[in-house]
């Protein structure tokens, strides 16, 4: 059995671990029936056919190791029907082209969002396709948690509990953003772990004013500062009244290098406060996978194999009230898990004190 693997999109922690999981229980279970193949650097390497054989100590010591050993890119999902510049093909027939020519059998795809696309696309032309769910993001739907979600909270978090004392010493307003360009799970569970005064997130708009009133609601409550944990993806209630055209061409226009400047800028002006702004960035993307994601990665992974073992494909290994399920990718595909915005976890914050910034 000829399995490729690759690792697609933005990177996250776990990635080595889940491969691990997968290769692992692959060569023990069916020995040498089984050649695993690396792709390089996500659909990219399917596209070239870009690929090396793998050995059993390729999969070795990699448990805790961040990154992804198979490199990864993004290659947009609109961009795998259309006619590629050096050849008469898309990428799609490309990619098709490269899984007949050396027969793979299964591709073992770990990936977000886009690369659930691309992976029900090539299903859906034949390829037997096992798909991982990874992104610290937690947006994929489908799952309960994605690997590198823990992960990244943990370093967020760890980022808002160092801001804590400085903002103490100077009586500052703090701003960490956290990553999340749609959906705001990092910014909420890491700003709830964390004890942020303030999470606001894509999914629930927010007021200027309403932030700047939480912030003197807890000057008058005698607290020497506060501190926003900030998605990077937040928007404005105005903005979320606008047409996507009109609030692209707003945002090619804001005069700011990220969200949470403009955020600091428009609460400078209504409380008078000196704002501090901290954006932990790719950081929160790198180094090992906690524990709970080197275990759910192993899981995924293990989970993974079996469904290959099954000839069962089409289906993506997803986390389900703690068990691990295959849910197939014409359910994943194209849908995004987003925070409700008046679910348990909101409510929580909500009833904590918390201000949702709204
Ligand atoms: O999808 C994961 C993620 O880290 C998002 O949180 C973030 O918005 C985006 O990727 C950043 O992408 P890039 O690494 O391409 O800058």
């Amino acid at each position: 059995m000829k399995i490729g693997m690759l690792t697609s999109g933005g990177d996250c922690q776990g990635l080595n671990s889940a491969l691990r999981g997968v290769a692992k229980t692959l060569y023990n279970e069916l020995g040498s029936t089984v050649t695993i193949y690396g792709i390089r650097d996500g659909y990219r390497g399917l596209i070239e056919a870009d690929y090396r054989q793998m050995n059993p100590q390729d999969f070795s010591d990699i448990l805790t190791l961040g990154g992804t050993i198979l490199g990864t890119s993004r290659q947009p999902f609109k961009e795998m029907r259309k006619i590629t510049e050096d050849s008469e093909e898309t990428k799609l027939e490309k990619m098709l082209r490269t899984v007949d020519h050396e027969g793979f059998d299964c591709l073992v795809i770990l990936g977000g969002n886009g690369t659930h696309k691309t992976a029900h696309l090539l299903s859906q032309h034949g390829v037997n396709v096992v798909t991982l769910p990874k992104t610290i993001d937690n947006d994929l739907w489908g799952t309960e948690t994605t690997f590198g979600f823990q992960s990244a909270i943990n370093i967020a978090s760890t980022v808002i509990d160092s801001i804590h004392s400085t903002a103490f010493s100077h009586s500052r307003v703090f701003i960490v953003e956290v990553m999340g360009h749609k959906a705001g799970w990092l910014t909420l569970y890491a700003g709830i772990a964390s004890g942020a005064d303030i999470i606001v997130i894509p999914e629930i708009p927010y007021s200027a004013e309403k932030i700047a009133q939480a912030i003197e609601k807890r000057e008058r409550n005698g607290k020497r500062f506060s501190i926003l944990a900030v998605a990077e993806g937040a928007i404005s209630q105005e903005e979320a009244a606008m047409s996507k055209k009109a609030f692209k061409a707003a945002r090619e226009q804001m005069p700011y290098p990220s969200i949470s400047y403009r955020i600091a800028d428009e609460l400078k002006a209504l409380t008078g406060q000196e704002i501090r702004v901290t954006i932990p960035g790719h950081y929160q993307r790198g180094g090992a996978p906690c524990p709970a994601d080197r275990l759910l990665t192993t899981r995924f992974g293990v989970a993974a194999a079996q469904l290959i073992r099954q000839k069962k494909f089409g289906y993506m290994v997803a986390l389900q009230s703690n068990h691990i399920v295959p849910v197939p990718l014409s359910e994943v595909a194209g849908k995004l898990k987003t925070v409700p915005p008046d679910g348990e976890i909101v409510r929580a914050a909500r009833a904590l004190g918390l201000s949702m910034g709204d």
